[in-house]
């Protein structure tokens, strides 16, 4: 007899933005004339910078002729793609981080889903709420959780991320094994010093603990003093795996490209205490189950690091953070409380009222769709996640109609 894995019964029904999608599929058939404007999931909506389209053009063409054509890549990715990163994105902020230490991939997503799989089953796992389900429900798959119950999974240390601690989650009294943090944050779009993010490396060493650094979000940052990387602080290396995306940077999510971190010192422990390191197990599984990025879109991703694409990737931040800013004002002058868009495409508004319930509101009545706050979590219950990643036009429009409906 074929019997399932009896932890994905313990999954809360679907997938959050799944979830969502259905409800805005459903309004929008029983509302065919309603206009939506979408804030809801992160997706971007502006066009490849041009150096990225012009790089994946000529890399097609490359794959036209004989002499040029490309077969199965490196599964870790092109040297050429992981030099430019290693370079841009960490060595000229002062992080020692080489080539040959970054994967790329398809998706912070999977990336930050699989990377459980090289731990133990009985390891203690703290987990920010509200989070990225993401990071949540491959350990529940995993069977390192409990059931759940009053809105959590047994068996987790959950970092509360409030308005008390700024939405940044205080290090947790006793020992854990494996963190999850994620800045500039998704959901609150909250930020995190070097000082903080400090304390949390020096916990990881002191208590031979791993970081799990989610930086997806890291090109948004406007504020010079902020980390980028977690690489940026001594000791990082040791104790900590970093992910990054091409996704929100510079409008891959549909294109697919990321890239996740790992430092030839990053170790984790066997059951003897003997210290294992992480990098040839990723690169294993990588081998085993990934057969890499196709070789236009790395070259696509390359060009981002020109001269051009890196003015092109500015401009398209830029224009989402006028967005966030223009959602931040609109907010603001309704009076609600709120975090995030200034550092982060991802505004985190607490409605005073059933998150759910805002989200039903904002769509029936202005045809806006958000991201209910308590899809992430428990501390999410009563906020919503406004999202930057649309036009100016729109923004502005969902705007008015909001401040139409509750003003
Ligand atoms: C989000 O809206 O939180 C993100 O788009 C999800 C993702 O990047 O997978």
């Amino acid at each position: 007899m074929i019997t399932i894995n009896e932890h994905y019964l313990k999954l809360q029904a679907s997938y959050l933005f799944s979830d969502i999608a259905k409800r805005i599929a459903a309004f929008q058939k029983e509302n065919p004339s309603r206009s939506i404007i979408k804030l809801g999931i992160g997706d971007v909506t502006r066009a490849l910078p041009k150096a990225s389209i012009e790089a994946f053009h000529r890399a097609v063409d490359e794959m036209a002729a004989d002499q040029s054509f490309r077969g199965y890549g490196p599964e870790q990715g092109y040297d050429f793609l992981r030099e430019a990163i290693a370079e841009n994105d960490f060595r000229s902020r002062g992080a020692d981080i080489a080539a040959d230490e970054i994967f790329i991939s398809d998706g912070a997503k999977c990336d930050t889903g699989n990377i459980q799989e090289l731990f133990s089953q009985d390891i203690t796992i703290a987990i920010p709420d509200p989070v990225y389900p993401v990071y949540l429900d491959t350990n529940v798959m995993a069977g390192r959780t409990g059931d759940f119950r009053d809105g959590r999974y047994g068996g987790l240390v959950y970092l509360d991320s409030t308005r008390e601690n700024n939405f940044v989650p205080s290090l947790p009294a006793g020992q854990v094994d494996l963190i999850y943090l994620c800045f500039p944050n998704n959901p609150t779009g909250s930020t995190i010093s070097l000082d903080e993010l400090k304390t949390w490396v020096d916990y990881a060493r002191k208590n031979k603990a791993l970081i799990l650094f989610d930086a997806a979000y890291e090109a948004f940052i406007q504020d010079d003093s902020l980390p980028k990387s977690i690489y940026e602080i001594e000791g990082a290396r040791e104790v900590s795996i970093e992910f990054r995306s091409f996704s929100k940077t510079a409008g891959f999510t549909g294109t697919r490209c990321a890239f996740t971190v790992v430092p030839k010192e990053c170790a984790a422990f066997d059951a003897s205490g003997n210290r294992q390191l992480i990098h040839p197990l990723w690169n294993r599984r990588h081998c085993t189950k990934f057969n890499g990025v196709s070789y236009p879109v790395q070259r696509a991703a390359e060009a981002i690091y020109s001269p051009e694409g890196k003015a092109q990737t500015r401009e398209l931040i830029s224009y989402y953070m006028k967005n966030a800013e223009m959602i931040r004002l609109g907010i603001d002058a309704l009076g609600f409380d709120f975090v995030g868009g200034e550092n982060s495409p991802y505004v985190w508004i607490d409605g005073k009222r059933d998150s759910w319930e805002f989200f039903d509101l904002l769509l029936n009545k202005a045809g806006v769709v958000c991201t209910p706050g308590a899809g992430f979590g428990r501390c999410g219950k009563g906020y919503i996640r406004i999202s930057a990643f649309n036009s100016h036009e729109n923004v502005a429009e969902a705007m008015q109609r909001i401040s139409k409906m509750l003003g």
